[in-house]
């Protein structure tokens, strides 16, 4: 399986932080905000992974993030031009997936959770979709799922006013290869968007939409508004100071999932020991 972080969009919630910088470089406490959904993937043993943001930002992400070869992967760029969507994605990355099935993952969501990286590694063999639900406060900001007792799905709504359940639909998606199709298919909507949600309504068409509830434990947050920035830096903060982890480590998630050894681990540590974020690999070694 192949996986696409999508780090476009023009962030305009968050100016003037984001007046000149990416959305998806801004810090979540010790690291760029993308360590974080790229190391979901890492973790779930995807270790192929395109990269896609605006024309502007992506020699940032460049920069940062290289070839993947130090954390045992495989990374490759693709532009997006306007941000049209989530879907769109799949469009940009065609030749990328080639005749993979594919996770999608969106730059500004942070997922955290003990079985998490197993919950989404059993996931390789696809056939159909794969979403999640996650219990929140104000599901009208979100694509939303209501299903029954056996996580059969009733129904999808993307933002919606009145809302059937409770459930959001967090920005992690399995798909199989016809994925690709599906978004060429798609018209925009009324907000002139390749909606997500359009493509998991054709795959429930097709009975082929399956869903999980993130595990019990697991953690969510997006990170689109000023409060849920720092909020999501507190978190992280929070669990690294007491519990002695590290959340969103890119290095951290290439060594468990065996795309590196813990000398590659170690050498990467050194490089950074000057850090907190460097001890923390250390220690966590020891
Ligand atoms: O966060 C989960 C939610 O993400 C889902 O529940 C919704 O179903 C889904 O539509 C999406 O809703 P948002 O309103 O949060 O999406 P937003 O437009 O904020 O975009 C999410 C991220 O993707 C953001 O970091 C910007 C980036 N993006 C967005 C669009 C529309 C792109 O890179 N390109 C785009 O074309």
């Amino acid at each position: 399986m192949k996986g696409i972080v999508l780090a476009g969009g023009n962030g305009t919630r968050l100016h003037p932080l984001t007046l000149s910088v990416s959305k998806q470089l801004m810090p979540i406490y010790d690291k760029p905000m993308i360590y974080y959904p790229l190391s979901t993937l890492i973790a779930a043993g995807i270790h192929e992974i395109l990269i896609i943001s605006t024309p502007k930002d992506l020699p940032l992400f460049e920069r940062l993030l290289g070839d993947g070869s130090h954390w045992g992967c495989v990374f490759s760029y693709a532009e997006q031009n306007e941000p049209k969507g989530l879907a769109e994605a799949f469009i940009i990355g065609e030749s990328f997936i080639g005749s993979s099935s594919v996770a999608l993952v969106l730059g500004d969501n942070l997922f955290h959770g003990g079985k998490l990286a197993q919950q989404l590694a059993g996931l390789n063999k696809m056939d159909g979709g794969h979403i999640f639900a996650y219990q929140v406060k104000d599901p009208t900001r979100y694509g939303v799922v209501e299903f029954d007792a056996n996580n059969r799905i009733i129904s999808l709504e993307e933002k919606p006013n009145n809302p059937k359940s409770s459930y959001a639909v967090p920005g992690i998606y399995f798909y199989d290869n016809t994925v690709v199709q599906k978004a060429r298919a798609l018209q925009p909507s009324d907000r002139g968007e390749l909606e997500i949600t359009d493509i998991n309504k054709r795959y429930l068409a097709e009975q082929k939409l399956h869903l999980s509830p993130l595990e019990t434990g697991s953690a969510w947050l997006d990170t689109g508004t000023i409060e849920s920035l720092m909020e999501a830096s507190q978190y992280v903060q929070t669990l690294q100071s007491r519990q002695g982890v590290l959340v969103g480590s890119p290095e951290v998630a290439a060594y468990t999932s065996n795309a590196i050894s813990l000398e590659q681990l170690l050498a990467l540590a050194d490089k950074l020991s000057h850090t907190p974020y460097g001890e923390a690999i250390k220690s966590l070694t020891k």
